[in-house]
């Protein structure tokens, strides 16, 4: 039986790898982190300060603590001290490559190393190591400590019980692995959004409309139901009593016309300014900071609504919450 994981590694502390380190923390586990920028260890205690009340709202396993997040002063430190290593770094290739040698190197070699790439290839971040069948990717979505989903894969060498270790750590700590079968660039989820980030960025780029009522397009409709539906079962039901033949015997022919478009448009000085002044009239006035807390709240508001109904995020919830009693009642505690 492989041994339990108490310690997890996390390598870059920036938007995700805080994520990744707040969401162990919460869950009673042991993080220690390193990150080579000047600075790193006060940025990561502050965006796990600004993530712990919803946190806090979702449940606390016992011995949750800020406390046990360790700052090592190198790599190394890390690799010596991690049950699992999850890198979240710049998306570049070379640096990822370099570092995943490094990892490699010294890591024992029971240890898996996840990387938290948004789309480069496992088979290609293992090429450089002696151990390539404990990498795997592990693709959150931010804000990692509140999303549940986490994209699995391996790449030509990786190993089926590294596979099964990064599920169960990731089911372990409240997450729904989703295991893709074949090794695609963006794999699922940005395969989508960005299909969609495309046709908005020409919407804006044409002045056709607002990012603020782009996004007004989807949140008081299709947000609403993908929290629980998706795409493919939201347009069953609008098929009618039929489903999906209807549906698509129906709006099919639509597919076949010219305006939806699968290159994106020039990223131009105008574009970008239209979308910056766009976003920053919607925020209003308000910080990131601010903004990152009002989205914690409607998170953790929409998947206790959802867990009544026991779909999507809201069953993942429920299903963390029977281990966080079961835990509780383990360690002596009510809960
Ligand atoms: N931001 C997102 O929404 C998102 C979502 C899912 C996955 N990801 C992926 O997560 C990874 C990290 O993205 P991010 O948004 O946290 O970026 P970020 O820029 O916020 O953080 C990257 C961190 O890595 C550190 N770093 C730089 N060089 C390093 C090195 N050689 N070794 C270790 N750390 C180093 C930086 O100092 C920084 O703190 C990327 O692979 C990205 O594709 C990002």
């Amino acid at each position: 039986m492989q041994p339990q994981i108490r310690t997890l590694g996390v390598v870059g502390s920036g938007v995700i790898g805080a994520g990744w380190a707040a969401r162990a923390l919460a869950h009673g586990l042991d993080v220690v982190a390193w990150d080579p920028a000047p600075g790193w260890q006060g940025r990561l205690s502050a965006a796990i300060g600004n993530a712990w009340p919803a946190l806090e709202k979702v449940g606390l396993f016992p011995g949750a603590s800020l406390d046990r997040l360790r700052c090592a002063d190198s790599l190394d430190a890390v690799c010596r001290a991690a049950d699992f290593i999850q890198e979240s770094a710049p998306e570049r290739l070379e640096l990822k490559q370099n570092l995943h040698e490094r990892i490699d190197a010294q890591a024992p070699p029971e240890v898996v190393v996840a990387s938290s790439t948004s789309g480069l290839l496992p088979t290609e971040l293992q090429s450089r190591c002696r151990r390539p069948e404990r990498l795997v990717v592990g693709h959150p979505f931010n804000p990692v400590y509140l999303l549940p989903l986490v994209e699995v894969l391996g790449g030509a060498e990786t190993s089926p019980v590294s596979i099964d270790r990064a599920m169960e750590l990731y089911r372990n700590l409240g997450m729904h692995p989703l295991r893709v079968r074949t090794e695609i660039e963006g794999f699922l989820s940005d395969r989508l959004q960005e299909a969609l980030w495309r046709e908005l960025l020409h919407l804006v780029n044409d002045g056709v409309a607002t990012t603020e009522e782009l996004d007004a397009a989807i949140v008081y409709g299709p947000g609403l139901r993908w929290a629980f539906m998706g795409t493919c079962l939201s347009y069953h039901l609008a098929g009618g009593a039929a489903g999906m033949d209807d549906f698509l015997k129906q709006f099919g022919p639509a597919l076949k016309l010219p305006w939806t478009r699968l290159p994106a448009p020039e990223l131009s000085e105008e574009l970008i300014a239209r979308m910056a002044e766009g976003t920053r009239r919607q925020a209003d006035g308000r910080t990131v900071k601010e903004l990152e807390r009002l989205r914690d709240d409607c998170l953790v508001a929409i998947m206790q609504a959802l867990k009544r109904f026991e779909v999507g995020a809201g069953r993942t919830l429920a299903e963390n919450e029977k281990r966080l009693q079961e835990a509780h009642r383990g360690n002596g505690q009510t809960s």
